[in-house]
């Protein structure tokens, strides 16, 4: 089973006629609090475990895509990106397989509000952002269920960026990952922010497909990490939903700690952070012992992600002058 196959399942043929000139997408970018770190199934995306992420409101992207008789061009923040550069290769490689060799010639504009490429889950809301837009050009009108599907097999995480708020990517169990999608959970938690703390906006060394796979296949870690997964959602779907701030990040935390320990048993060793980003979570730890409930999640790349509460907001931003502050219900 290809991507082609789920493309026809859910959507068949209705890939050549575009039911208006440009479609238009927008998706929030996402941060697991606990991670998605593993396939299944390469070409499909499909998770070893489930995943929980924390969708951050207005930041996120904005794509449209109009026909294009001339030809397929992609640009990005306004910029034209070459069709061999990797972020085009990687989009037009998922339409070729999502539209079909017959399908219409595309204009893709992406504007991001975060950092490309800068660990902070980028492509999620960006391939989120894409299927809405291919949604609104051929008036597909999938439901919540299929276009989180169809967001997976761009990047496995665009599959949480359908949804604002707290969402659950379910594993799923069947070959063809018709029961792998997100569901945003039904909570509303007005106080609850995320801080980006960015250590260096650099592309990165080793992107998170590549280190997944080499991390399951040649370390001896991952063998503990679906259990640890397990136990981890489970605190923090409780933790969620009682509003157990201190529960939530000491599991979040925890959670992203051993994913990176999972990825330094591997061989070649895969190490994301800097010597800025351990200095940071040295000075977390210390304000948590100064009894602040602040605690850090990060994901394959340098930057830390702070998450807190919104009485905590002011001398949580004085502590770290370079953070930018999230509020993911609005508050
Ligand atoms: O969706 P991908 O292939 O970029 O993988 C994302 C992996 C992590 O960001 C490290 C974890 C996660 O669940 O988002």
């Amino acid at each position: 089973m290809n991507r082609t196959d789920v493309f026809r399942q859910l959507i068949g043929d209705r890939t050549r006629a575009p039911a208006k000139s440009t479609g238009r997408g927008v998706a929030p970018a996402n941060i697991a609090l606990c991670k998605y770190w593993g396939k299944r199934d390469d070409a499909l995306n499909l998770p070893v475990t489930a995943s929980l992420s924390i969708s951050l409101g207005p930041l996120g992207t904005e794509t449209e895509v109009s026909v294009s008789p001339a030809g397929d061009t992609v640009t990005l923040n306004g910029a034209s990106v070459p069709a061999d550069a990797p972020f085009a290769r990687r989009l037009l490689s998922y339409l070729e397989d999502a539209l079909g060799p017959e399908r219409p010639r595309l204009q893709v504009a992406t504007r991001n509000s975060i950092p490309t490429a800068a660990g902070l889950a980028s492509s999620a809301s960006g391939f989120a952002a894409l299927v809405r837009a291919l949604d609104d050009l051929f008036d597909w009108r999938l439901d919540h269920r299929s276009l989180s599907i169809l967001a997976r097999l761009g990047s496995g995480s665009a599959a949480r960026s359908l949804f604002h708020g707290f969402v659950e990517w379910h594993a799923g169990a069947r070959a063809d990952g018709m029961d792998s999608f997100a569901e945003r959970l039904p909570v509303e938690w007005p106080d609850f922010r995320v801080g980006l703390l960015t250590v260096s906006a650099k592309p990165k060394e080793i992107g998170s497909r590549d280190a997944m796979k080499r991390t399951v296949r040649t370390s001896p870690l991952y063998a503990a990490w679906p259990e640890k997964v397990a136990a981890d959602l489970e605190t923090v779907r409780d933790a969620i939903a009682a509003r157990d701030f201190d529960a939530l990040g000491r599991a979040a935390e925890s959670n992203a700690l051993t994913m990176h320990a999972t990825s330094l048993g591997a061989w070649p060793p895969v190490l994301f952070w800097l010597p800025e980003s351990v200095e940071r979570m040295r000075q977390v730890w210390s304000r948590r012992a100064d009894g602040w409930p602040v605690y850090f999640t990060m994901d394959a790349g340098p930057n830390l992600k702070l998450i807190f509460l919104a009485r905590h907001e002011a001398s949580v931003a004085a502590a770290f002058p370079d953070l930018a502050v999230v509020a993911p219900f609005g508050g």
